[in-house]
């Protein structure tokens, strides 16, 4: 990732389709740790670990557009089932503030919508679990991440990397063959993530990113369901649950779960 938030489809030649053959592990423990669809209701808590992630933060109603209207994005967050009150986020916007533009019909709007109703304990509690989150969009046999990211308080937790591997599940059970993204030539730490999973530098966007003129790099994964990529799921989803402890990832109906036992 990332890309600005109005950004193209990535620019790519159409690929024969193949069958998916990717071994994922289904092993059953109680989650320390899960992945579920982001909802309207998590934008707060998201929000506020955007802006502690990225210097160009989508406001608040692009999430919104995304979750309710775009029918290729799929949205994720990863929530800590206990014992994440020492590392939650440090404040939480109200809901309502879904625009930040400054000008007059932002202002406007805010003032006009009705007021948010009060957060219940329950879901209170859900906003304080949230330790991160991520987005695809699949167009055909292709997915493109638009952003990840972990609360700056869990970084170097596994927290990044449980994300990538449930945003690499989601797009092999909706029929992505590939993954794809844009990310900052200076962003090390993402690209190492990245090549973890396969993903290699294929080009370069020059001066992609408006706020500094910096370069995007743009990478590509290998097939999803070749043999390399499987041998780079097998290899990590293992460190990854020890890391862990344990994890789920509950999207799409179907739950999959990642254990070190
Ligand atoms: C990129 C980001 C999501 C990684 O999340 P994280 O929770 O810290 O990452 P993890 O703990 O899961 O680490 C996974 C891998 O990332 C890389 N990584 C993470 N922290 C690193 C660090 N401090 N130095 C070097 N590599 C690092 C490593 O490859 C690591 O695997 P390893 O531990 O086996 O070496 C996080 O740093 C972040 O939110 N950054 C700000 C937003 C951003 O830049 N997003 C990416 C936009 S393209």
């Amino acid at each position: 990732m990332r890309v600005a938030y109005e950004a193209a489809a990535p620019r790519v030649t159409a690929r024969k389709t193949i069958p998916a053959r990717v071994h994922l592990p289904t092993v059953k423990v109680a989650a320390a740790f899960v992945v579920e669809p982001m909802r309207i209701e998590h934008i707060p808590a998201v929000s506020a670990i955007e802006k502690l992630s990225f210097p160009q933060p989508w406001p608040q109603n692009a999430y919104r557009r995304e979750i309710s209207e775009n029918r290729m994005a799929h949205y994720i967050v990863a929530r800590r089932i206990g014992g994440y009150e020492a590392n939650a986020p440090p404040q939480l916007e109200p809901a309502s503030q879904l625009s930040q533009s400054s000008d007059l019909i932002g202002r406007l709007s805010r003032f006009l919508r009705p007021p948010e109703p009060p957060r219940s304990p329950q879901l209170d509690e859900e906003l304080r679990s949230i330790v991160g989150y991520a987005g695809i969009w699949v167009m055909t046999d292709e997915a493109h991440v638009t952003t990840i990211a972990s609360h700056p308080e869990v970084r170097g937790q596994g927290i990044g990397e449980f994300l990538l591997v449930a945003l690499i599940h989601r797009s092999i059970e909706v029929g992505a063959r590939w993954m794809t993204l844009e990310v900052r030539a200076s962003n090390d730490i993402a690209q190492r993530l990245y090549r973890k999973y396969t993903f290699k530098e294929m080009g370069v966007r020059r001066r992609y990113y408006s706020d500094n003129g910096e370069d995007a790099l743009v990478m590509w994964t290998d097939a999803l369901d070749s043999d390399s990529f499987q041998s780079a799921m097998e290899q990590n989803e293992e460190k990854l649950a020890e890391r862990l402890g344990s994890a789920e990832v509950r999207l799409g109906g179907s739950v999959w779960i990642l254990s070190n036992g």
